[in-house]
């Protein structure tokens, strides 16, 4: 019998996916019935998922054999006591390039000082300060993931100083990487410039607190392109009115859009950009979900499976 999925994401998504998704089955010798009508919900065997989409009741699905999520981050629905079977997230190519590029270009504006040129264009030929050079520079980078490992390595590659943690120690080359509070602390202590790629999780929510920031260098950076609950705002928001942090970029945030009345849009201190580090791409990112699919239907386990307890 061929396999139904059901796409479940706001309306406008189904038209940009729809012909990469059946491109990429294609490619995996796969016959998928594709729809985004969610009639029938007992007869789908395979949800493909993304936030703001029709379905939040997963309990109507009852042959289902996986949930593939389009994003990384599954913080929306890990806890969802009605959805009992896998729920795989997105590790996709094109979304790890972009994230790569996207913390790069951030972490070389702050480290080349960048908006110091942009806002002296006023015919003062100001040469007195020159950028270190990137090994001179330390970066932390909270969270060495699927995108947090690729992120280091290419700042690594540009000849920063990496300093990596996460919740298992992780061996990254050209990386030093902790774990625990200890190996948290000890990278706070020597950000110049902190990356957090981290999930958000019951054991991540406000993991940069007033105290946790207060350790980092004076004039350190900030940059979140992970989730907003991983930062206390108002603690950063202190951090950043006291000078004692230089400056913050903010991708993500607790609500999402950003309401245009917070505090942030106008805080000369942060640069806000919206939720656009890294999306998934359907070109590259069709062939995970059809990846998992075709694994589904040979009955082998599926890829990047959410550990629920975990939260990610
Ligand atoms: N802004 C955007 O456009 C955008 C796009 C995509 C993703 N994201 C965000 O990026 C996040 C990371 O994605 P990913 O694919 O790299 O995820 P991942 O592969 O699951 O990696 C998560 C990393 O965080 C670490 N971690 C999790 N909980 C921790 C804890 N309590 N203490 C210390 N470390 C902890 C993990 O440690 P272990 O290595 O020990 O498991 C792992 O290194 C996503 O969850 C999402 O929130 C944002």
């Amino acid at each position: 019998m061929v396999p139904r999925a059901l796409f479940s994401a706001p309306a406008e998504h189904f038209a940009l996916w729809r012909p990469h998704l059946l491109a990429a089955f294609a490619a995996e010798g796969l016959d998928v019935a594709l729809t985004d009508d969610p009639a029938g919900p007992w007869t789908f065997d395979y949800l493909i998922y993304r936030p703001g989409g029709p379905v939040a009741d997963f309990s109507p699905f009852s042959r289902l054999k996986a949930v593939l999520s389009l994003w990384a981050g599954v913080e929306d629905i890990v806890g969802e006591p009605t959805l009992t079977v896998p729920l795989c997230r997105m590790v996709d190519e094109g979304l790890t390039r972009g994230m790569t590029e996207w913390v790069a270009g951030h972490v070389l504006r702050y480290h080349l000082g960048i908006d110091a040129h942009l806002a002296g264009q006023d015919g003062v030929w100001r040469n007195g300060v020159v950028p270190p050079l990137a090994s001179d520079r330390t970066v932390g980078l909270l969270g060495l993931g699927e995108l947090g490992r690729a992120v280091a390595a290419a700042l690594a590659g540009l000849g920063f100083d990496v300093r990596g943690w996460s919740r298992r120690a992780r061996a990254v080359p050209g990386v030093e990487s902790a774990a625990g509070e200890v190996g948290l602390e000890a990278v706070l202590r020597a950000s110049d410039i902190l990356v957090t790629l981290l999930p958000a999780t019951p054991a991540t929510e406000n993991l940069l607190d007033a105290r946790r920031l207060a350790l980092l260098p004076e004039g350190a950076r900030l940059i979140n392109p992970g989730r907003g609950s991983l930062v206390d705002d108002d603690a950063l928001l202190a951090a950043l009115d006291a000078g004692r942090l230089a400056h913050a970029t903010l991708d993500v945030f607790r609500e999402e859009p950003l309401p245009p009345g917070h505090p942030f849009w106008a805080h000369p201190r942060i640069t806000v950009t919206p939720h656009v580090a890294s999306e998934t791409r359907p070109e590259t990112a069709a062939e995970a979900i059809a990846r998992n699919i075709a694994l589904g239907e040979r009955g082998l386990p599926f890829l990047n499976v959410v550990d629920r307890a975990a939260g990610y």
